[in-house]
């Protein structure tokens, strides 16, 4: 009985390339999504002037680790700005970043 098993070696070549999905998403950096951190945005806007940890008091600047403003004061001082401090409400753009940038604020305070 001969069992003539011819296996098919043809099947082999076809190898369909795969390799034609080009990865268009290789790095996915979750942090660096639409909205940036508030933490970004403070290192951005406000550090030049408050100091990475909120105390360089650059041209009177208040100090950021003993303010006794509460998150919604914060917020109305970035939207309206306070003598020398200017408004960052064209700058920051969105009331969304206002938030974070806030929320880091108070982050700060020791
Ligand atoms: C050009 C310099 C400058 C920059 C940039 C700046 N500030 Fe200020 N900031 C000031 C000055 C000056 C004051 C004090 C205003 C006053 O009371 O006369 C101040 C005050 C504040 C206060 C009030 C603190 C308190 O206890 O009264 C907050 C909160 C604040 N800044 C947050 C921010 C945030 C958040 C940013 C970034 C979005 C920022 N500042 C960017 C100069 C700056």
């Amino acid at each position: 009985m001969a069992i003539s098993s011819k296996f098919g070696w043809g099947l082999v070549l076809t190898t369909s390339l795969l390799l034609a999905c080009n990865e268009s998403d290789p790095s996915v950096e979750s942090s660096s999504s639409s909205v940036p951190s508030g933490e970004e945005l403070y290192a951005l806007h406000c550090a030049s002037c408050h100091g990475e940890s909120g105390d360089l008091g650059v041209s009177g600047a208040k100090n950021l680790k003993t303010t006794a403003l509460s998150i919604s004061e914060i917020k109305h001082i970035i939207k309206t700005g306070k003598n020398a401090m200017p408004s960052f409400r064209g700058v920051l753009g969105s009331d969304s970043h206002i938030d974070s940038v806030s929320r880091y604020v108070t982050t700060l305070h020791k």
